[in-house]
């Protein structure tokens, strides 16, 4: 990347620089720029979650707070997963203690980002330990992990430890906004809400899905370019496949299936999972009726495994919920 040219991808290209910018978080970025008004209170920190939800941007970000735009020089960003991880945070360790004569800035310490900490083995990790402890005068340790009980307990009792859960799902969508306005790209709330639903929290998952969206279709995002990238139909028109078939009106479930295979082009399959996954999500049919439909789905699902055609086993699928449905008004009529 040269100098002046933006990143292109939207999760770098808007990045937080500064803690100010982090979406949601609140109280730990409270707790941190407590730390950052007096630097020298700063303990190792552990930051860890879920993915994409602002543990490595933090991290950053507390480098830029500490040391401006000097941070590079005081700031080692090491995956620990690398297998030269550990001699390379002693080694650099050595040169960190050279400079602490000299200072970092004003800041006592210099930063060490250890991202997937996790993944480091246990001996790695038990040498780690007596490298924070031999190091802990010249440096702090910013450890990332997605487990934190993967990490050897000596160690987690060194950090403060931080837990990131999902990003709520109304600052996601502001968020989202927000890019697709500097981006000049209608984002239709219908299409942002798919995109934080099938984002499940995960932020750089949602903006990735947001700029392959906006490739799509010239200045405008909808449902259903959504629903292309994201490879699902909309839930509420599967769903609405489902009810009309279970309550009686099968030509029309029928036609909303077609629909469905029309505009998004999905296999027999792809269809038939998301018929699965919708179902479960429906609370107007109980448990046991929820198990009966997953047996017919079952038998489905097989067929079209054997090659069978998918547009006629969709339709026998949905004639079987129809009949199904049939069966239980009439018990129930019965009763
Ligand atoms: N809290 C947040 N505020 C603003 N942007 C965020 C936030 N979380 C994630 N992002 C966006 O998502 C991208 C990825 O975030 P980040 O690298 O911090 O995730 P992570 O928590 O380190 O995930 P992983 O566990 O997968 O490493 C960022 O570049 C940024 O665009
Ligand atoms: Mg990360």
């Amino acid at each position: 990347m040269g100098i002046n040219e933006e990143p292109l991808m939207w999760v770098e290209k808007y990045r937080p620089k500064n803690l100010d910018e982090v979406i949601g978080l609140h109280d730990i970025v409270e707790s941190l720029k407590a730390f950052m008004r007096n630097p020298k209170t700063m303990p190792h920190l552990m930051l860890t979650g879920v993915p994409g939800t602002g543990k490595t941007t933090i991290a950053l970000a507390i480098a830029h707070e500490l040391y401006g735009k000097n941070w590079r020089n005081f700031t080692l960003e090491l995956n620990a997963s690398d297998e030269r991880g550990i001699d390379t945070v002693r080694d650099r360790i050595k040169d960190f203690s050279r400079y602490s004569r000299s200072g970092f800035g004003d800041i006592p310490f210099a930063l060490i980002i250890l991202d997937e900490s996790d993944q480091m083995t246990g001996p790695a990790q038990t040498a780690l330990r007596r490298i924070m402890e031999i190091g802990s005068r010249t440096s702090r340790f910013i450890l990332i992990c997605n487990q934190s009980s993967k990490i050897i307990e000596p160690i987690q009792s060194r950090c403060a430890i931080f837990r990131f859960s999902r990003v709520d799902r109304q600052a996601m969508k502001e968020h989202l906004q927000e890019i697709a306005k500097k981006e000049k790209v209608e984002l239709q709330p219908e299409a942002a809400e798919r995109i934080v639903e099938y984002s499940e929290g995960d932020l750089r998952h949602a903006i990735n899905a947001l700029q392959t969206a906006a490739a799509y279709k010239e200045g405008v995002v909808d449902e259903k370019t959504v629903s292309l990238v994201i490879g699902e139909a909309s839930p509420i028109q599967v769903q609405k496949m489902i009810r009309k078939a279970l309550y009686g009106d099968f030509m029309e479930s029928r036609k909303t299936m077609y629909e469905i295979m029309g505009s998004y082009g999905f296999s027999g399959s792809e269809i038939i999972r998301q018929i699965q996954r919708e179902l479960f999500k429906m609370s107007d049919i109980t448990p046991e009726q929820k198990a009966d439909l997953s047996n017919i789905i079952g038998e489905y699902d097989y067929r079209l495994t054997q090659g069978a055609n998918s547009d006629i086993q969709l339709s026998a699928l949905l004639a079987q919920f129809a009949k199904y449905g049939k069966d239980i008004e009439e018990n129930y009529a019965a009763k």
